[in-house]
């Protein structure tokens, strides 16, 4: 098995050539959201079943590329459909698409992901920018030899979503006038959803929202000095909050249902970061 330094060295001389320009950001696009992608133009993709050793997606709703395009005439690259470590892969394997968007020159970072609300000012269809967030039930991306090559040892990680990109976001909600929540997020390994209790402790803990991504995304880019912003759409109340069972169908049309705000607010956001720069 390659290190994780090769086997990103690996994925991008497989793709090298068909990289159509050096993409200004990197959207990351979570469960049920992957249609943001029609907004973008002059778009070419790389699935990732096409490149030799990279992780596939087992989820309905994960579609599994890469794409390379205008959004909001920014150039991005975005990954419409993410692998999970409740697939079975390791976190090295998991964050292995989010080194590579580094190695393509990307300096920012925008994660998006459906998670369950736990606060009580979050309900079905809320969208909250995530302020922080707790990582610590799942193991860590950057455990192992460390390779200085993609950052220090010990990275600092008192500001992983930078305050500047939040201000960005705050200031694009505001305008479109969409309701923007803020607070933690808790990644758990998943793939059960939580029990009442977990959800309880989560809550005793500080988290505000659960979800099974993100943070682990977050920590690797972090290593690379990327800048990260996140956004959560609430889909469901966490376990016990509601008198509704959790599924997967659940949690996929309600991000269908906010799916046009959605939208609209990272389609803003990204043309107020390019403005910003
Ligand atoms: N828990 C974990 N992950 C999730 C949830 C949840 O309630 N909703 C969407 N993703």
């Amino acid at each position: 098995m390659k290190n994780s330094f090769e086997a990103v060295r690996f994925a991008y001389s497989a793709i090298e050539k068909r990289i159509p320009f050096r993409p200004k950001l990197a959207l990351v696009l979570g469960s049920g959201l992957g249609g943001l992608a029609e907004e973008m133009t002059d778009t070419v993709s790389i699935g990732y079943a096409e490149i030799e050793g990279f992780p596939i997606s087992t989820v309905a709703g994960h579609n599994g590329r890469f794409l390379f395009g205008r959004l909001g005439g920014v150039p991005i690259v975005c990954m419409q459909g993410r692998v999970h470590y409740y697939e079975g892969y390791g976190m090295d394997e998991v964050t292995l698409p989010i080194r590579l968007m580094a190695k393509m020159g990307v300096k920012t970072l925008f994660l998006t992901n459906a998670a369950g609300g736990i606060a009580d000012r979050l309900s079905v269809g809320s969208l909250m920018l995530i302020t922080d967030h707790i990582s610590c039930f799942v193991p860590s991306p950057l455990r192992g030899a460390n390779d200085d090559r993609f950052g220090p040892r010990f990275p600092d990680m008192s500001e992983v979503y930078s305050q500047k990109l939040q201000k960005n976001v705050k200031e694009s909600a505001a305008r479109l006038h969409i309701p923007l929540e803020s607070g933690v997020y808790l990644q758990a390994s998943g793939p059960q959803y939580e029990t009442p209790a977990e959800i309880r402790m989560y809550r005793t803990l500080g988290a505000d929202a659960v979800g099974m991504s993100t943070a682990c995304e977050a920590i690797a880019a972090r290593h690379a000095g990327l800048s990260v912003l996140a956004i959560s759409l609430i889909t469901n109340k966490a376990a016990g909050l509601s008198q509704t069972k959790l599924s997967h169908e659940e949690v996929t049309a309600a991000s269908k249902e906010a799916a046009p705000r959605f939208r609209a607010l990272v389609k803003e956001t990204v043309r107020e970061i390019a403005i910003s720069d």
